[in-house]
């Protein structure tokens, strides 16, 4: 056996870490090899952060001891972790949005002229070099404000190596990217293995375990499930052991049965908020008791489209015609007062008020009707009630419904926003982006969420940009490119790569 695989880059023992109410990590072991992918995988709540954050000294474990490249050490705070070569990307980017990115990869450890001023040139070249050496493609000049997620990740990336990190820490990464700046990433974290660097890829998308990680690490509920080499797990017992339970990775549905129309959309043209078109003259139907998806890669007008539907944004031409009447004049709250609910991509803006309880957002469509108000007073007891009764069937896990909205993991607050636009039973459901960033065994409760809606004899237009997700649960799919429909299909009569062709606007 080669020897030098064998050297721990990074080994936890016994490691408990409790909050109020909560054991986030309990008597953890883990260890990860110099120079290797190691993914650590589990279900949201599972402790996958909270054991990152120990390691990068943002938190401080109860019991337990971590040692890096065979020393046992003691992390205190981040900047021990640094200088231990330790490196970590955040869930949410620390990035200053209107500085540039090299301003973003220097901060506070730019290099200084004789006269102590920013040397600005060589903080350029550093990281031009950096950036060259790994793949990055990160333009030095670059604010912030204007990149998107995929560079700002990069930047953070480039961030860690600025400050010579040796082990990189990728707070699930991929959560934010679409499928191509994902197989972006994945070239870069190849090449930040092949010049010695040791990578800890957090994810519950098993199928990136699979592709990129050499072993993997199972955790739920703070305990860790179990060890593996990569390649000698499978993506259903990996599922499995996340979840505690057998889990159905495919989606069970009979065939559809649609009847009326509930939504037409006739030449509908709509321009995006720099007032370029982004939907150009679209035409469809959606059928009560069907799921039409909307497939696509994202920015390519879907956004556009939902807002338009959903009485976000206006519409330039063309028409909306919901159960026969026109709605382009009227308010998103006219439109759901009429059954048309809306789970939008970006929850914790426009999806929640996370500043709000769990109940308050809950309720916030619907508090002034009866059972919740009578007679214009707010029963607060049937709000418990009814909120209580939502927590349970949706699963939202939180200790109670007064807590904030916020405190929620992402899946958590998605259970939120789905539990409160499906509670009122709307003629047709808007489901934008609906599990994303949300663990497998939520995946599978929202999937079945929205087959159940369609069995009720509701309608549902399904946008998603994961193509699994569409042509697992939809119908019907039309494919978004540029704003136009390439092409309308049947899920089970296509294959992925004629998908990916219309996906890149070659028609059939
Ligand atoms: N700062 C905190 N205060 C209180 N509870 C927390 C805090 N951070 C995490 N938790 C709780 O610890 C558990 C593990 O969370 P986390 O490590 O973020 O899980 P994961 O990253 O696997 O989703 C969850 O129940 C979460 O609510
Ligand atoms: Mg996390």
């Amino acid at each position: 056996m080669n020897k030098k695989q064998k050297e721990l880059a990074i080994e936890v023992k016994g490691i408990t870490k409790s909050y109020p109410g909560v054991v986030a990590n309990k008597s953890v072991d883990f260890t990860v090899n110099k120079g290797e992918i190691h993914a650590l995988v589990g279900e949201n709540g599972a402790g996958k952060s909270t054991l990152m954050k120990i390691l990068y000294g943002i938190e401080q474990a109860d019991e337990g001891e971590v040692s890096v490249n065979g020393n046992v050490v003691e992390i205190n705070k981040v900047d021990t972790a640094i200088k231990l070569g330790i490196g970590m990307v955040h869930q949410e980017f620390h990035l200053v949005p209107s500085f540039t990115a090299a301003e973003n990869i220097g901060l506070g450890e730019e290099p200084r002229n004789s006269n102590g001023l920013i040397n600005w040139d060589k903080l350029n070249k550093d990281v031009s070099e950096i950036a060259e050496k790994y793949g990055l493609d990160v333009d030095p000049n670059l604010r912030m404000i204007d990149a998107s997620v995929g560079i700002q990740q990069r930047t953070e990336i480039l961030k860690t190596l600025y400050r010579n990190a040796d082990i990189l820490i990728l707070d699930e990464p991929t959560a934010v990217l679409t499928p191509q700046e994902t197989d972006e990433l994945f070239q870069v974290i190849r090449s930040l293995v092949d010049e010695g660097k040791t990578v800890i890829f957090i994810t519950h998308k098993l199928r990136e375990v699979m592709e990129i990680s050499d072993r993997v690490t199972v955790m739920r509920d703070g305990e860790v499930q179990g060890v593996s080499e990569t390649k000698k797990t499978s993506v259903k017992e990996l599922a499995n052991l996340m979840v505690g339970r057998e889990v159905f990775l495919q989606v069970q549905k009979e065939k559809s049965k649609p009847t009326d129309v509930v939504l037409e959309v006739k030449d509908l043209w709509v321009h995006d908020a720099r007032g370029l078109v982004a939907v150009k003259g679209v035409n469809f139907e959606v059928a009560k008791g069907e799921i039409v998806g909307i497939a696509g890669v994202d920015g390519n007008g879907q956004t556009e489209l939902v807002e338009a539907l959903a009485g976000l944004r206006d519409t330039s031409r063309g028409e909306i015609l919901f159960e026969g009447k026109n709605i382009e004049k009227n308010s998103p709250r006219q439109r759901r007062r009429e059954g048309l609910a809306h789970i939008p991509e970006d929850r914790s803006n426009t999806g929640l008020n996370v500043r709000l309880a769990i109940w308050e957002n809950l309720i916030g469509t619907s508090y002034f009707r009866s059972p919740l108000s009578r007679g214009g007073i707010v029963s607060m007891k049937n709000i418990l009630r009814h909120s209580n009764e939502l927590r349970e069937t949706f699963d939202i896990r939180s200790p109670g419904v007064t807590i904030r909205a916020g405190s929620l993991s992402g899946g958590n607050q998605q259970k939120v926003v789905v539990a409160r636009e499906l509670s009122e039973e709307p003629a047709l459901t808007i489901a934008s982006q609906p599990t994303r960033g949300v663990d497998i065994g939520n995946i599978e409760a929202i999937h079945e969420q929205i087959v159940e809606i369609r069995d009720s004899g509701k309608a549902v237009l399904l946008i998603s940009a994961e193509l699994d997700e569409v042509m697992s649960v939809a119908d019907r799919v039309g494919v978004i490119y540029e704003g136009e429909f390439v092409e309308w299909v049947d899920p089970s009569k296509v294959n992925q790569e004629q998908m990916g062709l219309y996906m890149a606007g070659i028609k059939g």
